[in-house]
């Protein structure tokens, strides 16, 4: 029944594919439900597959969700990628503990990489869905699941732990790391118990909650961080990572903490203005990321570099300066209606300007397009007119076609 299910019809007429499941001659016979409960769940999960698509793409639609597991599992490329990590680092034949496992994504990504997983929830309905889950992908070789509390595992039963926290709760999101089920404190006890451990924690843990025994990562997905992971033991390589992860089928770009770079440069605006990816941000490697392009920091405490070369680096993207001003409305606005500006993507950092609010006041219509970085250099804020900078080989590509 599940599997005739498309999720854009059911979001269009629920009622309609509802009236013809109960009707279809397929027969819930030996199932302990009624036809209309059984119905009920197909509808839920078909709309649950749907949603998946985004984190799990086709792989969603062997799969089975809670609304929150869903919500809180982790995208298949970065469980694939974290997956890979531990695979890397630990033998085959490794036990690897996943002890907040929740539906399985990252239990089912160890699986897939080869490593044997064990996967404890809490709860005994998201621990049978994680099984189903197990099962439809054909795992059952390699991994199985245990209802049980991640708090009373001993670390040393496995050769390597993941542990994933709720960082939901009755009331919604959880942001306090302390809060987190099981808590931060509890969470970081076991990692440090065992041998090679890794948690996933939200991008916004703060840095002081990160123990020395630990290497930090900060992972991002197309430019949005998504989390991070520390990671102990014989999984620990580097203090602090930032690690994009790219949609477009790339290798993930890595870049580590440098301990030999000291505070990077400051320098007026020159020809480039490089805006580092969010991750590279979290991580606290804007000096590492101005040193990759030879560039200075606009302001000492904002992350914005400038430099007067382009050069191509995943951390950052790039934008070509245009002009500088002082902020003012009346200014910009005459700078954009001026260049025929009628399209403006705005960015802004270390300014309280109402992005919005300015988008409406400057009331622009015109061909072009153009990018305005709002900032402040010391006290005096100012606006960057930039465009997209293109790397060298799109600007060739751009003149030739020109020519021809
Ligand atoms: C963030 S989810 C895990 C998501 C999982 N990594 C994934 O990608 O599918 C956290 C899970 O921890 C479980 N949990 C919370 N407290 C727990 C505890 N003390 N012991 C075991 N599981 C717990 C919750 O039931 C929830 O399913």
């Amino acid at each position: 029944m599940l599997d005739s299910l498309d999720p854009a019809e059911i979001d269009a007429d629920p009622l309609k594919v509802a009236t013809r499941l109960r009707h279809a001659p397929e027969s819930a016979d030996g199932l302990d439900v009624s036809r209309s409960e059984l119905v009920s769940a197909a509808l839920t999960q078909a709309r649950l597959r749907g949603r998946a698509r985004q984190k799990f793409g086709a792989m969603a639609e062997r799969m089975f969700f809670t609304p929150n597991g869903l919500e809180q599992a982790t995208r298949r490329s970065v469980a694939d990628y974290r997956a890979r990590r531990f695979a890397a680092a630990l033998p085959a034949v490794t036990r690897v503990g996943d002890l907040c496992c929740g539906i399985g994504a990252d239990l089912l990504a160890l699986a897939g990489a080869g490593l044997t997983v064990e996967g404890v929830d809490a709860d005994p309905f998201t621990a049978a869905v994680a099984r189903a889950n197990i099962d439809a992908l054909g795992l059952s070789a390699r991994a199985r699941v245990r209802e049980g509390d991640a708090t009373s595992t001993a670390p040393g039963d496995y050769d390597a732990v993941f542990c994933d926290p709720a960082r939901r709760g009755a009331r919604g999101r959880v942001f306090d790391p302390h809060a987190y089920s099981p808590p931060w404190t509890a969470v970081t006890l076991l990692a440090e118990g065992a041998s090679a451990a890794c948690i996933k924690a939200a991008p916004g843990i703060p840095h002081d909650l990160v123990p020395d025994s630990a290497g930090a990562e900060w992972i991002s997905v197309d430019g949005d961080v998504k989390e991070a992971a520390l990671w102990f033991g014989t999984l620990y390589d580097v203090p602090r990572r930032a690690t994009l992860l790219r949609g477009d089928g790339r290798e993930p770009a890595t870049i580590v903490a440098d301990p030999a770079l000291g505070a990077p440069p400051v320098a007026p605006p020159g020809r480039y203005l490089y805006e580092p990816d969010g991750a590279v941000i979290r991580a606290h490697l804007v000096a590492e990321a101005a040193a990759a392009v030879g560039g200075a920091l606009l302001d000492p405490h904002i992350a914005y570099i400038t430099a007067d070369q382009l050069v191509d680096t995943p951390f950052c993207r790039a934008y070509e300066v245009d002009d500088v001003l002082p902020f003012s409305l009346k200014r910009l606005r005459a700078a954009l209606r001026g260049r025929r500006v009628g399209t403006v993507t705005i960015k802004k950092r270390g300014s309280a300007v109402d992005v919005e609010k300015l988008r409406r006041d400057l009331r622009l219509s015109g061909p072009k397009s153009a990018v305005v970085i709002l900032t402040r250099i010391g006290d005096r804020p100012v606006c960057l007119l930039c465009s997209e900078a293109r790397r060298p080989q799109q600007a060739d590509r751009a003149g030739s076609a020109e020519r021809a």
